[in-house]
């Protein structure tokens, strides 16, 4: 067992990420460790401020990390990379490296998805889990998540999907409900393994957070599990940078009345998520979930398209251009045109921190099954047709100042 050196007192909340070494998931460690020790400001993280930072939500200090992955390497060589790319400052690394090497030391071999079977850098404990059946297999999971709120004592410990983009995968009889859904398993009938993961934190007592496309928690009889172990889970797809954008400037088109008649969008991105995206039936999920929050603001007749290409040399750098081809009183003709960019995985870790606040908060209060209020930070918000982003964040909001101390 390795020290606990992350914090001055005894950690109360586990955060169990599932990608435990990929960008995010890195960005999100480090930057804790780095807020812990004063190296950093908490910018981004919208649960330090007005009204949420009266909720009594946990602290940083209150954070241990763990988790699954199925890559080799080390938490440290993921830094590096983020170090070479300008998102990570060289010297939060370097004096974060104990906490770093003791979360490494915490992680445990996850689960591979089918897509993932051939890929030569999967760790070789992953590679002998895959020989077990499916049920041993969510067991294996939901016990390692079981271990570690035992070992450290902890009060809860949220799981945070963060694992890479799944092939997308169409609705099954088995998902219909838990029943069908425990047959499947059984008969290892193959499942997604964002639902297995999401099943397994479920039996284990854990509320789940999905920052991805993938299915996760998101089928019926997960949804149904969730409810009857009276457990809170929100997601899906952490919406961080372009589809932000988009869904804050549909709705002024919308309130003006002015016509969209095309919303035509190009990503460039460069990391390991944009190359896993190469792969086109992967590029599907992301797809789905970045158009559809145009279409419901706006309408099915406008035009819309979104094209996402993997440019290597961008690394974690997010490239989105967007033209907006729209039309205003006399039918004239005008466009709005927009570049961003944004480093991935800066902007998503504070989101994740804000989501795992939330979801701590609301598993405290006894609140269960889809978190509607979370709906703000998804491209495809469970349980929520409405993807204005101002709309969504007075919603958050709202629910905040109703439960904040009179
Ligand atoms: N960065 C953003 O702005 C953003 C926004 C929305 C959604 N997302 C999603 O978040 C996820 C993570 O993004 P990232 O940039 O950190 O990607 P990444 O590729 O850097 O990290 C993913 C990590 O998951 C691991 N992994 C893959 N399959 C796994 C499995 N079955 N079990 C356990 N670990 C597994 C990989 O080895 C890798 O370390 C992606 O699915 C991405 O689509 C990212």
């Amino acid at each position: 067992m390795v020290d606990e050196s992350e914090s001055v007192r005894s950690p109360s909340l586990g955060v169990w990420l599932i990608g435990a070494r990929g960008s995010i998931a890195s960005s999100l460690a480090y930057g804790i460790f780095g807020l812990r020790q004063g190296l950093i400001d908490p910018i981004g993280i919208a649960t330090e401020v007005a009204p949420f930072n009266a909720l009594g939500l946990r602290a940083f200090d209150d954070i241990v990390f763990g988790g699954h992955e199925i890559s080799n390497g080390t938490l440290s060589s993921s830094a590096v990379e983020l170090v070479r790319h300008g998102i990570l400052p060289r010297d939060l690394v370097a004096a974060c490296s104990g906490d770093a090497a003791a979360l490494d030391a915490r992680i445990r071999p996850g689960l591979l998805d089918v897509a993932d079977s051939g890929d030569a850098h999967v760790n070789s404990e992953t590679l002998a889990l895959g020989g077990l059946s499916q049920r041993a297999k969510v067991e294996r999971l939901r016990d390692d998540i079981i271990h570690f709120r035992e070992e450290h004592g902890l009060e809860r410990v949220v799981v945070v999907y963060l694992a890479s983009t799944e092939p997308w995968t169409d609705e099954r009889e088995s998902w219909a409900d838990l029943a069908r859904l425990d047959a499947a398993i059984d008969a290892n009938d193959e499942t997604p393994a964002s639902c297995l993961y999401a099943y397994a934190a479920l039996r284990a007592g854990a509320p789940f957070v999905n920052f991805t496309p993938n299915r996760g928690a998101s089928i019926p009889a997960l949804r149904q599990l969730a409810e009857e172990v009276r457990l809170p889970h929100c997601g899906n797809d952490g919406k961080t940078g372009e589809t932000l954008l988009k869904s804050s400037l549909a709705p002024m088109f919308a309130a003006r009345a002015l016509r969209v008649l095309s919303w035509q969008g190009y990503n460039m991105l460069g990391n390991k998520d944009g190359a896993s995206l190469a792969d086109p039936v992967r590029l599907r999920s992301k797809q789905r979930s970045k158009d559809a929050p145009l279409r419901a603001i706006l309408g099915d007749e406008t035009h819309t398209s979104v094209g996402i290409d993997y440019v290597p040399s961008l690394h974690d750098w997010k490239t989105a251009m967007d033209f907006v081809h729209f039309q205003g009183f006399l039918g004239a003709k005008m466009t709005l045109q927009f570049t961003w960019t944004g480093s991935d995985s800066a902007l998503a870790a504070p989101l994740v921190i804000d989501l795992v606040r939330l979801a701590d908060f609301a598993a405290a209060r006894g609140e269960f099954g889809v978190m509607p209020q979370t709906a703000c930070f998804f491209k495809s918000p469970l349980e929520c047709d409405v993807h204005d982003f101002h709309a969504q964040f007075q919603s958050l909001v709202a629910y905040a100042l109703e439960r904040a101390p009179k």
